[in-house]
């Protein structure tokens, strides 16, 4: 009897360990909303030379993957929409400013793409 205990609450605890490092996959492509299908067309156009949205693969940029999920930005930035804008209008390190190609319907629509990460 106790060897049961033991072992469901071993199961419990890798359940929970699995959970804690695994964040939600990205909403499949044919589940988006008109505003976030528009940002994925800009994403491809505008972002995927740089960036993997759907793989952690890291390109020129870190991959967006889950950004939206996690509390930071890979340089340790609050990630929220401010600080993304902010990103792309203006640029971040080795990043180019966006703010010339990109009109605010595109960073909207960006940013509502990036949040189903
Ligand atoms: C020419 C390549 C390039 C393009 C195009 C590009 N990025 Fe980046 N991006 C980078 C690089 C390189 C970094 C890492 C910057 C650094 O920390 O030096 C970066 C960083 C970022 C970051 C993380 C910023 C942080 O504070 O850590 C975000 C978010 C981001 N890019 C979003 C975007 C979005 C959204 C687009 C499209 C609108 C885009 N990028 C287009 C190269 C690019």
């Amino acid at each position: 009897m106790r060897i049961v205990i033991r072992v469901a609450a071993l199961a419990a605890f890798a359940m929970l360990a699995a959970g804690c490092n695994r964040t939600a996959p990205p909403t499949p492509l044919d589940q988006l909303n008109a505003q976030q299908m528009s940002g994925h067309a800009v994403f491809e156009s505008q972002c995927a030379r740089c960036h993997a949205d759907r793989t952690d693969q890291k390109l020129h940029g870190p991959a967006l993957l889950g950004v939206f999920k996690k509390p930071y930005l890979p340089s340790g930035a609050p990630a929220n929409d401010d600080r993304v804008t902010d990103t792309i209008l203006h640029g971040h390190g080795l990043m180019p400013a966006m703010g010339n190609t990109m009109d605010q319907q595109d960073v909207n629509d960006v940013l509502a793409y990036l949040h189903t990460l």
